[in-house]
Formats: structure tokens, C-alpha cells, sequence
């Protein structure tokens, strides 16, 4: 297994579906981790989650109680991560809030709003809080992102053009941040995952999602600034040498 010797990784989102398979990858790979989060009991929920099966160990995971979308508690919560661990090594951003829109013709405008909060609104302030960190210190920021963004499907109408719009923020910020230490990628994940599990339908799953994002974390050699990565098969770990604990 890959070793990511003591780095430092805030996971956004790391209460979520997919989030809570990076901290568990992040995790098993002795990263530090810390998730923050809106809610106290999403993260008390996580813990538990972590703990079975398996018992992956929880002592390098930090939990934080806070709003990374709302700018004054982002700057509390960057300087809480800083006393805690140091400064950050690398963030991983996997926010969403999925609305199901039958037709976009009568669809709710609340949940357009809803949406791109869920997706562009708290990705552009989380990187607007660790970018600077990252550019200044050197780092790596990963979106994560899903095939939605590229052709709706039936319903995913409000989902697919918040996240082409986050799309477009990851494009323009990798654009603006070139030739910096900063390194911006976009991870684009063909797993289907629900509840924290992975669906039969999924071609890949939230374990090989966790062990790639991990991989690009760490100290790897290659240079994939600016670079959409799709991940749709085990096949790209393995030829990556990344290997599942
Ligand atoms: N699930 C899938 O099958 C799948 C497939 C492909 C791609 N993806 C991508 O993976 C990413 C995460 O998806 P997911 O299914 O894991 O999402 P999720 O579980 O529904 O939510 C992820 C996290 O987003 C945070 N969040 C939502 N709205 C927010 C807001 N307005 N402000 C701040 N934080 C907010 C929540 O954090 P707190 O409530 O803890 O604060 C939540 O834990 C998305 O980019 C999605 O496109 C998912």
C-alpha cells in the first residue's frame, strides 16, 4: 500500500457518500485527516461508520464543527486545522446536495439555489480558503466530481449544471494557479454510491474511488495539474500500481 507519511488532508465533504471512503483510504494510508462539517451528528455518524467493519484506526482523524461555505467560519476552521495538525498538505473536495428535477420547466427555483450551494457555491469557498495555503506552501487540491456534469441524465437536470459550473471553476482556478506550487485536479468518479455503499450497478467502487484520490495526495511523482481524471475502472489503479488494503 501506498504510504502517505504523515500528510496532512482536509477532506470536505468527508461525511458524505464518497467522503467517507477518501478517510478511510486516507486513513489506512497514515495521512492525518480532518473533516469538517455543519453537523456534530453527521460527524459522531461517521466515526461509527469508520469504526465497522474492519475498525480502521481513528486516531489521526480530527473532526471539526463548522461551515466551510460560510467565509468567516472557513478562516476559523483554516486556523483551528492549522493548530491541530499543521498546516495543510492537500484537501480533497467532495461536496454536493442532490435534488432529483423531473422537468426543469417547473422544477422549484429554491432548489436551483439549493444546488448550486450544494455544489459550485461551497467548492469555489473551499478552495477560496485552502487555495491561497496551498499556492504559498505548496499542495495539491482535488475536486471531485461526477459524469453529470458532462450529460444529464433523466432528473439530473439541476445536478448537471451546478456541476458543469463547478467544472468550470476547477478549469479557471487550475488556469490562474499554473506555474505555482499549487496543484489542481479534478477527479472525476464513475462510481454509483448510496448511503456510504457502493450500488451493484457501479463499474468501480467507493474503495477504489478512496485508493486513487489518496494516491493523488500523496507523494506521487506524476504531474496531473490541470488534468480531468475519469475514473471509471479498477484497471487505471492497477496500472498506476496503486494497490486496495
Ligand atoms: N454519490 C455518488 O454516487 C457520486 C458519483 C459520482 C460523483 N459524485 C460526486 O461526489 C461528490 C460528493 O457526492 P456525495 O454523493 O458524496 O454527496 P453527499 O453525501 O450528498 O454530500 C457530501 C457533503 O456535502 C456537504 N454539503 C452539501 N451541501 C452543502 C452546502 N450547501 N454547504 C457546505 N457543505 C455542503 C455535506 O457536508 P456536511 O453536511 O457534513 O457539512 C455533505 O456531507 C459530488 O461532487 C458528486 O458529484 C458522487
Amino acid at each position: 500500500m501506498k504510504t502517505i507519511t504523515e500528510n496532512n488532508v482536509v477532506v470536505a465533504g468527508g461525511t458524505g457518500n464518497v467522503g467517507s471512503f477518501l478517510v478511510r483510504a486516507l486513513l489506512e494510508r497514515g495521512a492525518n485527516v480532518v473533516v469538517p462539517s455543519r453537523s456534530e451528528e453527521k460527524l459522531t455518524g461517521l466515526r461509527n461508520h469508520l469504526k465497522d467493519p474492519g475498525g480502521t484506526n481513528l486516531d489521526r482523524l480530527f473532526t471539526l464543527k463548522g461551515n466551510l461555505s460560510v467565509e468567516s467560519e472557513s478562516t476559523q476552521l483554516l486556523n483551528q486545522i492549522t493548530d491541530i495538525v499543521g498546516k495543510p498538505d492537500a484537501v480533497i473536495s467532495s461536496l454536493g446536495y442532490f435534488i432529483p428535477a423531473p422537468s426543469l420547466l417547473t422544477v422549484d427555483l429554491d432548489d436551483l439555489h439549493s444546488v448550486m450551494d450544494g455544489y459550485l457555491m461551497a467548492n469555489f469557498k473551499v478552495a477560496r480558503t485552502f487555495l491561497p495555503v496551498l499556492k504559498n506552501h505548496g499542495g495539491t487540491f482535488v475536486f471531485i466530481n461526477g459524469p453529470l456534469a458532462l450529460n444529464p441524465w433523466e432528473g439530473s437536470g439541476l445536478v448537471s449544471i451546478a456541476t458543469a459550473a463547478q467544472q468550470m471553476l476547477f478549469k479557471s482556478l487550475a488556469k490562474e494557479l499554473e506555474g505555482t506550487d499549487a496543484r489542481v485536479i479534478e477527479l472525476m468518479s464513475y462510481a454509483f454510491i448510496r448511503n456510504r455503499q457502493t450500488q451493484p450497478s457501479s463499474t468501480i467502487t467507493g474503495e477504489d474511488v478512496g485508493a486513487y484520490a489518496a494516491w493523488l495526495v500523496s507523494d506521487q511523482d506524476a504531474d496531473f495539474h490541470g488534468s480531468t481524471i475519469h475514473l471509471r475502472s479498477p484497471d487505471q489503479l492497477k496500472e498506476a500500481g496503486i494497490t486496495l488494503s
